[in-house]
């Protein structure tokens, strides 16, 4: 039977929207996306979002506190889920674990350059956050999304040198932690090569999640 409590881990536009989404479809389970919820608190101004913002712009981790506060909730009674952006970090990881059982954690892996390449690209949906690229899958319309007919807009942090030091910074001083924390679990993390074409890191994924 397949996994259907899945971790999603990568660096910055490594793609773990795009393939979340499909997989929260095909499994029939929620996707919970931290960067997308704590985008919402900014947009509506909360005193979340306000605290939140300034960590964001700059490419910074948001503090444990004010994630944990806002992600948490959403996991009672998840009879399962796809996590994108959560845990990022070790203190995440084990609260996590004492809340759910994660059954599979994916680790989508794509060099620096490229996801540089792939974030400046990006458009996201400002109703449905459905992510476009103007390079590998730009939208049908130009600047509406196909999903909702949504605007699509840059996101604050999509500049080069913000993802460099969301990759530099964020990525690489806490993947190694999470890394060594999953891998010894059961066999539950998988590591994968993220620079295929989306459908072939899809069905790259569903085979992880089968055995
Ligand atoms: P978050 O929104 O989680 O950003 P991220 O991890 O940096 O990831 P991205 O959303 O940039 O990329 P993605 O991997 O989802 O790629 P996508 O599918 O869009 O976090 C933003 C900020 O919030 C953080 O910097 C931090 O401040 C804060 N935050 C969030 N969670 C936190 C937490 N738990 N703790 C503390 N702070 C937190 O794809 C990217 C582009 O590439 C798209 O254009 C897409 O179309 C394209 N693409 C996707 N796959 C492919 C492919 N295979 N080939 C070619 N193009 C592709």
């Amino acid at each position: 039977m397949a996994a259907t409590h899945i971790v999603l881990l990568g660096p910055p536009g490594a793609g773990k929207g795009t393939q979340a989404v499909r997989l929260a479809q095909h499994l029939g389970v929620p996707h919970l996306a931290s960067g997308d919820l704590l985008r919402e608190e900014v947009k509506r101004g909360t005193a979340l979002g306000l605290k939140a913002k300034g960590y964001m712009d700059r490419g910074d981790l948001v503090p444990d506190s004010l994630i944990i506060e806002m992600f948490m909730g959403r996991l009672d009674g998840a009879k399962g889920f796809v996590l994108d952006g959560f845990p990022r970090n070790l203190v995440q990881a084990q609260l996590l674990d004492t809340a759910v059982k994660v059954e599979r954690v994916i680790h989508v892996k794509v060099p620096k350059e490229e996801v540089i390449a792939r974030s400046i690209a990006r458009r996201v949906c400002e109703s449905c956050q459905r992510p476009y690229n103007l390079i590998s899958s730009p939208p049908k319309k130009e600047n509406i999304c196909d999903n909702c007919g949504g605007k699509l807009v840059q996101r604050n942090d999509d500049s080069k040198e913000v993802v460099e030091r969301r990759y530099n910074g964020q990525y690489q001083s806490e993947i190694n932690g999470l890394l060594n924390y999953y891998s010894p679990k059961n066999k539950i993390l998988r590591e994968i090569d993220g620079r295929r074409p989306i459908d072939e890191v899809f069905q790259e994924i569903l085979r992880q999640i089968e055995n």
